[in-house]
């Protein structure tokens, strides 16, 4: 399928800015398709999130699911929601091409998307931050390890830690090896971290700071999930548990805290399935768009 550049008729925010869909923003190795939520006074060098839907989602129901857009228009952010059509509309976080930096893969053509915001929209490199649901968070774990060169810092609701689903046939509920999602793929923190350091070998730098979500009465993509992220992450971002702030950011949430909190944090939500509500205020504070 062939787009052209064109701002859909459908306008979102009040103030008329709308969702534009980009056919030209670089390699599209796995045809995935672009829209960016482009607000009617962008700021400054500004930020821009990646923003990815769950299985069976698209980049516009995830643009009414997440809720960014008040802020958008606000702060004067970037949002780029994209959608897959494969594999019942669910991210590759499986196969070696998406699992490998600049491999082919899903992962490298979000990458695409990104850097084309740097020439098109002078997106600072500095405020580059991904977030997702379901699949797209698991999409994020992804994107934070095969390019930590361009992601800052993520968030992320109800997901599975990167590699979880490596040499699986498929990502989606019926394509997928139902063992990662049950919470059966159990690492160290140091076999996680070695897979996703594999994942991109020449990386010598840090990697993006986290701060997961994940429901305590999650049956879809069990909660062991979250354990296994705390594990891979704080293994990379080298922090150990310090201590849970119980009813934060609201009641029935712990926000455990890693470190001095600035680099990992956890939140588990009791009594919340399957997914996590976005919060997008939280996300902003921790990404750090004033
Ligand atoms: C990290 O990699 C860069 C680019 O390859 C190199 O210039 C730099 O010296 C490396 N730094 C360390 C600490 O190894
Ligand atoms: C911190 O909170 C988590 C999630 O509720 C819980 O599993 C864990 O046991 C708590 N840790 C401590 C030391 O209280």
């Amino acid at each position: 399928m062939k787009f052209s550049i064109f701002a859909t008729a459908m306008l979102i925010g009040r103030s008329g800015a709308a969702l534009v869909s980009v056919s030209n923003f670089g390699d599209n190795p796995t045809q995935l398709q672009m829209s960016v939520y482009v607000p009617d006074k962008l700021a400054d060098k500004p930020a821009v999130i990646l923003a990815m839907h769950g299985c069976g989602g698209t980049g516009q129901q995830y643009l009414q699911q997440s809720g960014y857009t008040k802020l958008a228009d606000e702060k004067g952010f970037l949002v780029i929601y994209p959608t897959t059509t494969h594999d019942n509309h669910c991210w590759d976080v499986a196969s070696k091409k998406s699992l490998t930096h600049d491999g082919g893969g899903d992962s490298q053509t979000l990458a695409n998307m990104i850097r084309y915001t740097f020439t098109k929209y002078g997106v600072d490199p500095a405020k580059v931050f991904s977030t997702g649901s379901s699949s797209g968070c698991m999409m994020t774990n992804v994107m934070m390890a095969v390019y930590p060169d361009l992601i800052v810092a993520a968030s992320c609701y109800s997901g599975v830690a990167a590699g979880c689903l490596a040499g699986s046939p498929g990502a989606s509920p019926s394509t997928a090896d139902p063992a990662c999602a049950a919470g059966r793929v159990v690492k160290t923190g140091a076999e996680w971290a070695a897979q996703v350091r594999a994942m991109y070998t020449g990386w010598n730098g840090t990697y993006p700071r986290l701060a997961t979500w994940h429901g305590h009465a999650d049956t879809f993509v069990s909660y062991l999930n979250l354990e296994e992220q705390i594990k891979e992450w704080s293994t990379l971002l080298d922090v150990a548990y310090v201590k849970n702030l119980t009813a934060t950011p609201q009641t029935g949430y712990t926000e455990m805290v890693f470190g001095d909190g600035t680099k990992f944090v956890a939140y588990s939500a009791e009594g919340v399935g399957h997914t996590v509500p976005v919060h997008p205020q939280e996300d902003l504070k921790w990404f750090g768009i004033a």
